[in-house]
């Protein structure tokens, strides 16, 4: 009995020895992911239409071969892009599903979300986790930023723009599944109301397929501003904790809806 304890002790401590290392490096995974994006991998073999090989990828993205392998043996490794015969009888890098959400402009793509959470401004606030654990007083967001989040993406459009583009990613995910799994709970709708919408990604979605329904998508004035106009939405800014809107047009909005 004695024996299997150690025995077992001893394999736990080996997992050990192999799995802290993940801790050590854990970041690479995004961080070769975020690179894959930016480099615009996923996309040079999705417009080839076929497996690439090194020699044309490093071509089309015009980078370094042997700095573009290391990175592609990586993604290889964890099934991101898997090796596959190209027609000249040499090995190609081909998309799995997984390297589909990386392409930018993909009907799946999670491309904007790894970019938004890999950015430095998202990434600050977990470098102080355990500070704000001890000290409670402000949102780690707060105390690596200086704002909260909806404030500091005000005053740093290039960051809100990286919330609207992650968060229609997710949308484009969510709102179909909504779509064909229960169509039914939209019948009879005369409006709906995206609080907290964005820029319309989700509603303009569900108008699309049901144009009955007259959208409206409530947000943050300045991110309402720049929201694309989609015929069957109106675009209302506000404050969803103040009841307060931003002007006549958008206060009789509000009031129809009440
Ligand atoms: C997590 S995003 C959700 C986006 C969208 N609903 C979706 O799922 O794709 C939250 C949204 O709430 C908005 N928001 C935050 N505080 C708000 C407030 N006080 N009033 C109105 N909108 C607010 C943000 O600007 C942001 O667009």
């Amino acid at each position: 009995m004695g024996d299997i304890k150690a025995r077992g002790k001893e394999e736990d401590d080996d997992k050990a020895e192999v799995d802290i290392w993940n801790y050590v490096f854990g970041y690479v995974k995004m961080a070769v992911v975020k690179s894959a994006i930016e480099l615009g991998i996923a996309d040079a073999i999705d417009n080839h239409g076929s497996p690439m090989t090194l020699s044309e990828l490093t071509t089309a993205l015009g980078c370094e071969p042997s700095r573009l392998h290391r990175i592609m043996r990586f993604l290889v490794h964890y099934r991101i892009f898997e090796e596959e015969p190209t027609c000249q009888a040499s090995i190609g890098f081909a998309l799995t599903p997984l390297s589909r959400r990386l392409i930018r402009h993909g009907e799946r793509s999670m491309a904007a979300f790894i970019l938004l959470e890999s950015s430095p401004v998202m990434l600050a606030p977990w470098h102080s986790l355990s500070a704000r654990v001890l000290d409670g007083a402000n949102s780690p967001f707060e105390a690596a930023n200086g704002k909260d989040v909806w404030s500091y993406a005000e005053t740093n459009p290039g960051h809100r723009k990286l919330i609207d583009d992650a968060m229609a990613c997710n949308a484009r995910v969510a709102v179909p599944a909504m779509i064909e799994g229960c169509p039914e709970v939209f019948d009879g709708l005369k409006s709906l109301v995206d609080v907290g919408g964005a820029n319309g990604a989700a509603l303009s979605m569900l108008i699309k397929a049901f144009p009955w329904i007259h959208g409206i998508n409530f947000d943050l004035p300045h991110v309402v501003a720049v929201a694309p106009e989609v015929d069957g939405i109106e675009h209302v800014g506000g404050n969803m904790f103040e009841c307060e809107v931003s002007d006549y047009n958008d206060r009789q909005s509000i009031e129809r809806l009440q």
